[in-house]
């Protein structure tokens, strides 16, 4: 911020003194740097996805800026920061979401288990598989619970299923049932549906068609599921079902989830990166030190409810 853009506000403060020593806007967040050491987050394991200087536009609009980050695998990742701060943008780099939004251009690096994703000759179909994704709104597919489970898989060709396939003899149905009950075993949803699987999966409550959604993405057997604030749709008892869930999940996969409240990334998150206004990276670490203990004024603010 420069002295020409000061505020009246910004100028009343210099003159009463500052409140803290960085100078403060009008909303609270202060002018202060970033430092590499906010955003530079060591942990123990593997990084499953590591972004460099990842930078994305939408026009002329830049949405985030210059995002390095490792994220490490099976454990919950948390995105945290005000609305329009550039989460669900970044979580969309993760799986080349972006790639159909043709406003957005992308530049930087994405790396998967090692492998960069922005470079000609990723397949997009098995990027997505092993880099899966949840939405805000349940989305099941106008089908039954059981084809909304076995839809990837036989997509995938990972299971054969259909007249075809049995006048040649070479029908999966019990494959297919199999790995059905596993995926909704392992999203938490099974007991409820064991003895429903042919009803159509848009009779079932909010909750559990958001648990069958994360059975969908469970049944390619990908290592990432991206997260994008799965539960604010849902009532206190269905997110609580949901956030369990999570926690459960990040036994065996790599979750980074986004999420607009702050109780919910620090319940369930193992690391938590804040992003704020203007689409940076401003601090990320272990979810505890960022609620009790940032390094960032701004962090501070926001996680304290000043501003956001
Ligand atoms: N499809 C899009 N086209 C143009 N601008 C977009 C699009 N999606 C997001 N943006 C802009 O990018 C910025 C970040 O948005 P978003 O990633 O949705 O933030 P968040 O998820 O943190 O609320 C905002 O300024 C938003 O207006
Ligand atoms: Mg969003």
């Amino acid at each position: 911020m420069s002295e020409t853009t000061q505020t009246a506000d910004e100028a009343q403060q210099t003159r009463d003194g500052p409140a803290t020593s960085a100078s403060v806007t009008t909303t609270g967040e202060t002018d202060e740097q970033i430092r590499e050491s906010w955003t530079d987050y060591q942990f123990d394991g593997r990084a499953q996805i590591v972004t460099e200087d990842l930078n994305v536009y939408y026009g002329d609009d830049h949405a985030l800026k210059n995002i390095s980050m490792e994220i490490p695998e099976k454990s919950v990742t948390a995105l945290i920061g005000p609305s329009g701060c550039g989460k669900s943008t970044f979580l969309r780099c993760l799986n080349r979401m972006n790639d159909r939004i043709s406003a957005a251009r992308i530049e930087g690096s994405v790396e998967v288990d090692g492998r960069e994703i922005y470079q000609d000759g990723v397949n997009l179909v098995e990027l997505r598989k092993r880099v899966g994704m949840v939405f805000q709104q349940p989305n099941p597919f106008p089908k039954s619970i059981r084809d909304n489970v076995s839809y990837g898989p036989r997509k995938h060709g990972d299971i054969r299923k259909g007249l075809l396939d049995r006048l040649l003899g070479r029908d999966e149905s019990e494959k297919e049932r199999e790995l059905v009950e596993h995926a909704l075993r392992q999203a938490a949803i099974w007991d409820e549906v064991e003895d429903r699987l042919d009803d159509n999966a848009l009779g079932l409550s909010g909750g559990q068609q958001q648990r069958l959604c994360i059975a969908r993405a469970l049944a390619t057997d990908p290592d990432v599921l991206l997260m994008d604030e799965p539960a604010s749709a849902l009532d206190p008892i269905a997110t609580s079902k949901i956030e369990d869930l999570i926690h459960d999940l990040s036994e065996d996969y790599t979750v980074v989830i986004v999420t607009h409240n702050m109780q919910q990334a620090a319940r369930i998150s193992d690391q938590t990166a804040v992003f704020l206004t203007g689409g940076e990276l401003v601090e990320y670490d272990r979810t505890d030190k960022i609620f009790e203990n940032p390094e960032s004024e701004r962090v501070e603010d926001y996680i304290s409810g000043k501003f956001g």
